[in-house]
């Protein structure tokens, strides 16, 4: 087993942890809720404290943060969600993984307001470049990590779920919308999933030859929880 420790917060279903983890990483899940995999692997709480605490030294975060006070598809309701502070708070939440004292962090959510709140994505990836037949843009925030590259292309038959085709595009689109319940999904995608492990282990295996990570401190002197100001993030 390779010596990196991969946090894969914000994951119940375990796809990304399961991905690194066959690769041979010691890679951790952490949701509020029980994992569907194999609960050995699994932290079930908030995922914040564990970034911070200085006895857990994570080599590479990637984070799915809830996006349904953050997404376009939900830009209706934005002046509610502002008003009685539902989206500032998903904000923090967003700044304070991608804020993290990891060296390496992926933090992924779909077209919405970070884009404009905080900076523009790196990349905007989708299922149908990693092999799995679906369109849903996801936006990628990276930090010390490269692009993932598309790994089998094929042609899109559905939108991942109903609203889909509205994640930017804002054009409605001729394929059929795949109706899942909201936890189904949420879930990563195994496409997606393989590639991170795949290029982003391949990334980081040279820094396995080191002792051990360097501590990485975190970006700012804000504490866990604090109300980050985006524009401290932007780089
Ligand atoms: C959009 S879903 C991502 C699901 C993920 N793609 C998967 O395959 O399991 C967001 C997840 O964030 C979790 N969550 C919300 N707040 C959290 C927190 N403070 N710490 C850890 N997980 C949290 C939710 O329980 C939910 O499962």
């Amino acid at each position: 087993m390779s010596g990196l420790r991969v946090l894969v917060a914000c994951e119940f279903s375990a796809t990304v942890r399961d991905a690194f983890r066959a690769r041979g990483f010691d890679a951790w899940s952490c949701d509020l809720l029980p994992t569907e995999g194999d609960p050995r692997w699994h932290i079930q709480g908030d995922a914040l404290p564990w970034l911070d605490d200085p006895a857990n030294r994570w080599d590479l975060l990637i984070a799915h943060p809830p996006c349904n006070h953050l997404a376009a598809s939900g830009a209706q309701y934005w002046p509610l969600k502002k008003a009685d502070g539902r989206q500032q708070a998903a904000i923090n939440f967003f700044l304070g993984l991608m804020k993290a004292p990891v060296r390496h962090i992926a933090v992924e959510n779909p077209v919405g307001i970070m884009g404009s709140v905080f900076r523009k994505a790196d990349q905007i990836v989708q299922p149908w470049q990693f092999g799995d037949p679906y369109n849903k843009k996801t936006c990628l925030w990276l930090r010390n990590l490269p692009k993932l590259v598309p790994t089998k292309i094929v042609t899109p038959t559905h939108n991942w779920g109903t609203n889909s085709y509205r994640s930017g595009s804002r054009k409605k689109s001729v394929l059929p919308s795949l109706k899942w319940g909201s936890q189904d999904r949420a879930k990563s995608f195994p496409g997606i999933a393989a590639a991170m492990a795949e290029q982003w282990g391949n990334h980081l295996q040279p820094l396995d030859n080191r002792s051990g990570s360097e501590p990485y401190a975190r970006q700012s002197a804000a504490g866990v929880g604090a109300s980050f100001h985006a524009s401290e993030l932007a780089q």
